[in-house]
């Protein structure tokens, strides 16, 4: 066995609901007939003869060959994540970064062109910033909210588009079908360059880069996949000719292969994915109104909010708000310092998408590396508060909030 896509299209996956597929999507039972997905904990794989690994290695017999190249386990994973994202292939890597920086290399060559928008994460900042021009990769750093902006940078060297929306940690959204078009019809080659979407602060329940017009689909499966705050993991889905050549080769050669014990994890996470994700958006919503209602807050940044400043692009492209929001404190520092030392509930972490609701200055952690003026440029004030909302009861949580807003 070595991929379950037939087996699940036979009974009947491509019909199911999201919900269901993130149950049983992707799951290869063995003889032993267990409830619960398997864990193969092996790096490599015997075969009954010389000839057999011969034919293997020659891809002319199915199997596997070694955890590097691909596992049972972590082939379930990729085959639930496909079947939920609708995308034709999906391969899993040791973290999000690692999904990330293999998406780009694999597709790059030195001379070619990259669009991304300038309001990334950090690290993804430092890849295309930074690393890519190493390569003789030329950048552009655009604000993606600016479609204008997209339609200047994108020339017929473009190879590849790269953005995050919702971003971190001021939440802009990106046009993601706009986007879409511009890189497809102004990029390099017949088909135009290939837009790459990190989909990790919407999550693939609330939002789908690929049905939007997007090529290739990243996550860190570490924030909401998981969801439980135990390892790293990532994704890359897309195309077939994407995915199983360029891509797969890098992954292979290169062996930043997930282990499958994370794959196990991350694939027991995601049957609970949809209920996970439901339940810390409600509750990042209210707490999103609660916080607009305080004198202290100068602004509230939530994607489900009807004061958003792209509140339209987000009914269009979002089905929910999401389980993240950003606010700012009146007072910069010392009071945001003094508010996130205030909270007992809500602890301190750079990490999001978790069960536990957690929080972050994100001046002086995950975006301290950027230079005042680009925080700036990206609205990342020094009184700037993000939120990751958990799954506690949001009253508990409101209540946590309001205690440190006095303190
Ligand atoms: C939007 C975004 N992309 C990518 C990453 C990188 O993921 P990982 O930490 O799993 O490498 C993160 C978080 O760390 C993130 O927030």
């Amino acid at each position: 066995m070595n991929r379950t896509e037939g087996q699940d299209e036979r009974q009947g996956a491509a019909g199911w609901q999201p919900a269901t597929r993130l149950v049983h999507g992707g799951g290869l039972r063995s003889p032993f007939g267990e409830t619960s997905e398997a864990l193969y904990l092996t790096s490599g794989y015997v075969y009954e003869s010389a000839e057999e690994a011969e034919a293997r290695f020659k891809g002319e017999a199915e199997g596997y060959v070694y955890s590097r190249y691909a596992n049972p386990t972590v082939a379930m994973l990729e085959e639930r994540m496909r079947l939920l994202e609708g995308a034709e292939s999906a391969r899993a890597t040791a973290s999000g970064m690692a999904a990330v920086t293999a998406s780009l290399l694999s597709l790059l060559d030195a001379g070619d062109h990259v669009v991304a928008a300038r309001a990334l994460f950090g690290s993804c900042r430092y890849i295309v910033e930074t690393l890519l021009p190493r390569y003789g990769i030329r950048v552009s750093l655009v604000d993606g909210r600016d479609l204008e902006a997209w339609r200047q940078a994108v020339d017929g060297r473009t190879k590849a588009v790269f953005f995050e929306t919702p971003t971190n940690p001021t939440l802009e959204l990106i046009d993601i079908a706009a986007v879409a078009e511009i890189a497809h019809t102004q990029g390099a080659g017949p088909q135009g360059a290939r837009v790459i979407v990190d989909n990790v602060f919407a999550t693939p329940l609330l939002q789908s880069p690929l049905a939007l017009g997007a090529d290739v689909v990243v996550y860190s499966a570490t924030k909401h996949i998981d969801g439980q705050g135990r390892c790293l993991g990532g994704l890359v889905l897309g195309p077939r000719d994407f995915v199983d050549e360029a891509l797969f080769t890098f992954l292979k050669n290169t062996g930043p292969a997930m282990s499958p014990f994370n794959a196990w994890v991350l694939l027991k996470g995601l049957e609970t994915l949809p209920l996970r994700v439901r339940a810390s958006s409600e509750s990042a919503a209210r707490i999103a109104d609660h916080l607009a209602s305080k004198d202290r807050i100068r602004r509230v940044l939530y994607p489900g909010r009807a004061d958003h400043p792209q509140a339209a692009l987000a009914r269009t492209q979002m089905r929910a708000g999401g389980t993240l929001l950003a606010f700012e404190i009146e007072g910069g520092k010392a009071a945001a310092f003094r508010f996130v030392n205030a909270l007992r509930l809500v602890r301190i972490s750079n990490n999001l998408g978790d069960a536990k609701s957690l929080v972050t200055h994100p001046a002086t952690t995950t975006h301290s590396k950027l230079t005042a003026q680009a925080r700036a440029e990206l609205g990342i004030g020094e009184g700037l508060v993000r939120l990751s909302v958990g799954l506690e009861e949001a009253e508990d949580l409101m209540a946590d909030i309001d205690r440190a807003l006095a303190a």
